[in-house]
């Protein structure tokens, strides 16, 4: 077997696949309001989502994180997730998720073969969940979150956007949580999209500083592992959860980067930022187009840049994160 490899040396390990860029709610940080999807008639199908999955195994992808949009607006939802988890070779099976459907559904897909599971929780607090979400769904979304823990998946973990003025004072309250709880709480800085300038001006806050005061109150890093995604990981003996930290700004960033992406419309993108995309889907028509389709994703492999464009301010690349699944 060929492990993927672009021209920096980098292996990739992990796919995130997109399956729809529809979305429920309307986060300020994501969604700009009045967004149409991109057509909902032409996401990737479920042979598709098999062709896709199997070329990337060949190609020695492990992991592959099933994202949108919110990925369970799809009606054949968990037969995607089974297709993935039936795929050899594939031996993680990632969710992200808004949580709304969770409570209820669980356990369905943890027996279709999901096993890791992240949910955006960004407040503790119903009112400030509501007004970053746009949703009043707190207590929902935390029921999905204990359902989850109940259904016995590998790792749950809560991503949380950090946003000065908002969520950003509830740090406390979130360590308090998980210090009973087994869950990785993740934050995550707020990322510069193409259509969110003053928020981002308004919003952004740094995750270094938060870093250090960890470090000061005993957290420890946690080593890396080959497949693993982007955030720097702490662990404190005494607490149940760990704590993890997504900082795309801090230096050398991308130089651990082993992660590709493939949009709901059968794009490969090289990077969530600065890159426009590799057609994918005049190969996903039929399984004899295997071999073309792999080598395809082998020569687009050494055009990956070294590093994202958010240094340089090209964030319009990217209108926002629900459009190649994060
Ligand atoms: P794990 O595999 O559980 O570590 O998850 P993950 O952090 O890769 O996935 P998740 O979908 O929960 O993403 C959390 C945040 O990390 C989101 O804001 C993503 O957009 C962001 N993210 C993930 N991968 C990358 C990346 O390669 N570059 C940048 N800039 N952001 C990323
Ligand atoms: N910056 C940082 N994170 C973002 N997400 C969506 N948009 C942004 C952004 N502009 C996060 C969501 C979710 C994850 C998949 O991506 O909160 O946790
Ligand atoms: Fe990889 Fe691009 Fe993310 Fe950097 S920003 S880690 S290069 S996907």
């Amino acid at each position: 077997m060929t492990q993927l490899e672009d021209g920096f040396g980098r292996q990739f390990y992990y796919l995130r696949l997109s399956i729809t860029d529809v979305c429920n709610f309307r986060c300020t940080y994501c969604l700009p309001d009045g967004y149409r999807p991109n057509g909902r008639n032409y996401f990737i199908t479920q042979a598709e989502v098999a062709r896709i999955t199997r070329a990337f195994a060949a190609l020695g992808t492990q992991k592959v994180r099933i994202t949108g949009g919110e990925p369970t607006m799809r009606k054949d939802f968990t037969e995607l997730l089974r297709t993935v988890a039936d795929t050899p070779g594939i031996t993680k099976v990632a969710l992200t998720t808004n949580g709304y459907r969770l409570a209820k559904h669980a356990q369905e897909w943890r027996d279709a073969g999901l096993t890791h599971l992240n949910v955006s929780v960004d407040s503790l607090d119903p009112k400030m969940f509501h007004q970053i979400t746009g949703e009043n769904l707190f207590h929902e979304v935390m029921a999905g979150v204990d359902a989850a823990l109940d259904a016995g998946f590998e790792q749950v973990k809560l991503n949380s956007v950090l946003l000065k003025g908002l969520n950003g004072k509830e740090l406390d309250q979130f360590l308090d949580w998980i210090k009973t709880r087994p869950v990785e709480m993740r934050f995550i800085e707020l990322m510069q999209t193409g259509e969110m300038d003053q928020f981002f001006e308004r919003h952004h806050m740094s995750g270094e500083q938060i870093k250090q005061r960890m470090l000061q109150q005993g957290w420890q890093s946690v080593l890396r592992e080959k497949d693993a995604g982007p955030a720097e990981r702490f662990w404190h003996p005494d607490y149940a959860g760990k704590l993890g930290l997504i900082m795309p700004y801090s230096k050398d960033f991308c130089a651990g980067c082993n992660r590709l992406r493939v949009s709901a419309q059968g794009k490969l993108h090289l990077c969530l930022f600065g890159e426009g995309g590799v057609e994918l889907r005049d190969l996903l028509a039929a399984d004899e187009q295997q071999g073309e389709l792999i080598a395809r994703l082998q020569s687009a492999l050494q055009t990956k840049r070294e590093t994202h464009y958010l240094h340089q301010g090209d964030a319009g690349s990217t209108p926002h994160l629900a459009s190649i699944g994060g």
